[in-house]
């Protein structure tokens, strides 16, 4: 049975499913003005169960509509994550007549391989949209890349390689990455392996992504790596790399473990399909430790915001960086605060001049920015004495997210905590843009170089927000306004 539904938790401009199971985005590519985004879905309960493609559709990235299902299993088994591409060239010769398929490459999960302790039950397979997504034929050549039996073989992420004029599937392969070329899409041939003696081995690794970013005028290759335990603060986390990629082979340029996300709620994310310039990322906001129990309903989990990807420079070290698209300031209500010059003298409460944070149900955007960065914390709190606080510790040199009283957390025992990310800026200057969402918040300091993102679950709205600095924190600039996104 469905437990009663639980609306205060729906958050109002990222997307979650009417109803039922989601995890990982899949396929997310724009095509001719349409974000298109996939996701890993169960239609029939809150709990995950047998995969398909659930679908959502943006002009804007900020207003999502739901879409019918778009891949459904069939007798090769589930439809697990993977990508999509613009087939502009119609390399596959699914185009009839000059048009341009919409290619998914997605992984078969064969549930009846896995029972029956085969290691050959994951495998790549195709599917193609010739009306703009609406529509999807699986391929009858299906499978396209078959497992050479190392059981974990899964979530394609394909994209098209300048240099070789092919196509290259980044594919995670048990306990590293194996890279394949396709000129078709269709025949696939392995070319190298990466990552069995570097980074993060908690768990399989999983829903990778390759993409190159520009920085400096040089360009350099980034390769997204998500791992289901052995994360930063336990449980599932995204790992990256930086390198270079030739079409063949990734040479990283670190040895160094790091995280996209340095809070406790962000797994499987992956980036967009044909944005231009831009690079823009998403991630299933949750933990592993405890995704199939987060006590919404009648849907069960929701996407971060997209994110758009830059490289940063810090001393001799390139760090990934993400900030909001750009396009969250749509969804910016009128009524918003802006004040100037705010000295923190212990406690600051700012509960009067951000009015309606309760109201809107914790669904605001909030900026702050100092030109002398200095210990402090930002309570916020409702009349049960649940609180949420997200702060910066100078001893550490730490931001955290401290959600210990934030409500319900009896779900499970790994939920509550305070979440630490180390600062990576070195000048004294700092700028945060923190998202809440009704049920989460994704902190975004110093221009993107640390990110976090954790949910919550209070009883009641925060009603109060108070700045507390016992380190003379001064404000120069603070910014408030509710976000909401009506369906377009
Ligand atoms: C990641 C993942 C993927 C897999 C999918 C199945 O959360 O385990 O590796 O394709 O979920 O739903």
């Amino acid at each position: 049975a469905t437990p009663p539904a639980t609306p205060q938790y729906r958050p109002a401009y990222h997307f979650t499913p009417a109803a039922h199971w989601m995890n990982d985005p899949n396929g997310l590519v724009y095509y001719q003005g349409t974000y298109h985004l996939f996701f890993q879905h169960y239609p029939e309960a809150m709990v995950w169960g047998p995969m398909h493609w659930g679908h959502a559709t943006s002009a804007d990235l900020v207003h999502w509509r739901e879409q019918p299902i778009a891949l459904f299993p069939d007798s090769l088994g589930y439809i697990f994550s993977g990508s999509a591409v613009v087939d502009s060239k119609n390399t596959s010769g699914f185009g009839k007549n000059g048009q341009t398929p919409l290619v998914a490459i997605f992984t078969h999960h064969d549930p009846k391989g896995d029972k029956a302790g085969t290691s050959t039950f994951q495998n790549q397979s195709l599917a193609y949209s010739l009306d703009a997504g609406k529509t999807w034929t699986k391929y009858a050549g299906n499978p396209v890349l078959k497992n050479p039996g190392i059981r974990d073989f899964r979530d394609p992420k394909v994209s098209w390689n300048e240099a070789t004029k092919k196509w290259v599937m980044t594919l995670a392969t048990k306990d590293r990455i194996t890279f394949f070329s396709s000129p078709n899409l269709r025949t696939w041939t392995k070319e190298s392996e990466f990552g069995e003696k570097l980074g993060a081995h908690g768990g399989v690794w999983e829903c990778p992504d390759l993409f190159p970013l520009t920085f400096n005028g040089k360009t350099h290759w980034v390769l997204l790596v998500s791992v289901g335990s052995g994360g930063l603060h336990g449980g599932s986390g995204i790992q990256y790399f930086v390198g270079q990629f030739d079409g063949h082979t990734f040479t990283p340029s670190s040895t160094q473990t790091r995280w996209v996300d340095q809070g406790k709620d962000n797994y499987a994310g992956v980036t967009w399909a044909n944005t231009g310039a831009r690079r823009i990322f998403q991630g299933w906001m949750t933990n592993l430790e405890y995704s199939g129990q987060v006590p919404t309903s009648p849907w069960r989990s929701a996407l971060t915001i997209p994110r758009e990807l830059a490289l940063r420079q810090v001393g001799q070290d390139v760090w990934l960086a993400a900030q909001p698209v750009a396009e969250v300031n749509k969804l910016l209500q009128p009524g918003s605060t802006t004040l100037q010059n705010l000295p923190v003298t212990k406690e600051l409460d700012l509960s009067s001049r951000l009015p309606g944070l309760a109201g809107a149900g914790n669904r605001f955007q909030l900026k702050l920015s100092t030109k002398q960065l200095a210990g402090f914390s930002l309570v916020l709190a409702n009349s049960r004495g649940e609180e949420l606080v997200i702060g910066y510790d100078q001893p550490t040199n730490a931001y955290y997210v401290d959600r210990q009283k934030a409500g319900k957390a009896d779900f499970n025992d790994k939920f509550a905590g305070r979440y630490t990310a180390p600062r990576r800026a070195t000048i004294p200057a700092a700028d945060l843009t923190l998202l809440f969402d009704a049920s989460s918040v994704e902190v975004f300091a110093d221009n993107g170089l640390t990110v976090m993102t954790e949910l919550f679950f209070p009883t009641e709205p925060f009603s109060t927000i108070k700045l507390r600095s016992d380190a003379g924190l001064v404000v120069s600039d603070l910014a408030y306004a509710k976000l909401v996104a009506d369906a377009k």
